[in-house]
């Protein structure tokens, strides 16, 4: 069992364990992914501005893969290697608009991955802005992390401009970075360290 930071502190736990109450700053609350979220998840895969940007998931995505993917997830979070988190309506908490998460987390060297997307109903008000630095928030003051990386493809500006407004620093360009479908592509990478983050807007 490794050593872990929660809420601060040194703990054995293996989990990550999540904010309660969820994170919100008002808008949007972070919350933990339901069963009755699958048929929002789902649409949000199925969204052409997602299968242009997000990693493709092999083969037909069902509802029955989308909850075999929140079981997934949670077994990863208990792990201490991922935590997934629905993007909700701050005002209905029923309301899906979308996913994030940080993934890749090590807590050796303090850093993780953040990752992101937005239902199409709800892209254009900054909500991935405010879940980012909420999620920054919660990762360095909580989990005692010291270093947050964003990558993304160069086409996707809007990803690219989420990181800006987020306080990101952009670092350079990661040659064939990923495997999307039968292509390599390019990501470009941000990172984010607690003395940059400005908190949610
Ligand atoms: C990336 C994403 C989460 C951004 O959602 P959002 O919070 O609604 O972002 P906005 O629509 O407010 O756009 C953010 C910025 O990008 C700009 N933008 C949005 N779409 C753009 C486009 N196609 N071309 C150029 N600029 C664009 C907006 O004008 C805004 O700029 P501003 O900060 O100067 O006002 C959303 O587009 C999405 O879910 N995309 C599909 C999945 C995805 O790409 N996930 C990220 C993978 S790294």
């Amino acid at each position: 069992m490794r050593t872990r930071f929660c809420n601060g502190y040194r703990s054995t736990m293996p989990e990550i364990s999540i904010p309660r109450p969820p994170l919100t700053d008002g808008v949007v609350t972070l919350r933990l992914w339901r069963a009755a979220d699958v048929p929002q998840r789902l649409a949000g895969y199925t969204d052409p501005q997602f299968e242009r940007f997000s990693l493709p998931s092999a083969g037909e995505l069902t509802e029955a893969r989308v909850r075999a993917q929140l079981e997934h997830d949670e077994r990863e979070r208990l792990l201490g290697t991922k935590v997934g988190l629905a993007i909700v309506d701050a005002a209905d908490d029923d309301r899906v608009w979308g996913g994030c998460s940080l993934y890749d987390i090590d807590l050796e060297h303090r850093r993780a991955g953040v990752g992101y997307w937005l239902a199409a109903h709800a892209r254009g008000r900054g909500a991935a802005t405010r879940t980012v630095g909420l999620l920054a928030q919660w990762a360095f003051a909580g989990l005692g992390l010291a270093r947050l990386e964003l990558t993304c493809s160069p086409e996707n500006i809007a990803s690219q401009r989420v990181a800006e407004r987020a306080g990101f620093v952009r670092e350079g360009i990661l040659r064939s970075h990923i495997r999307f479908g039968d292509e390599r592509r390019d990501s470009v990478l941000f990172s984010l360290l607690p003395e940059d983050s400005r908190g949610t807007e």
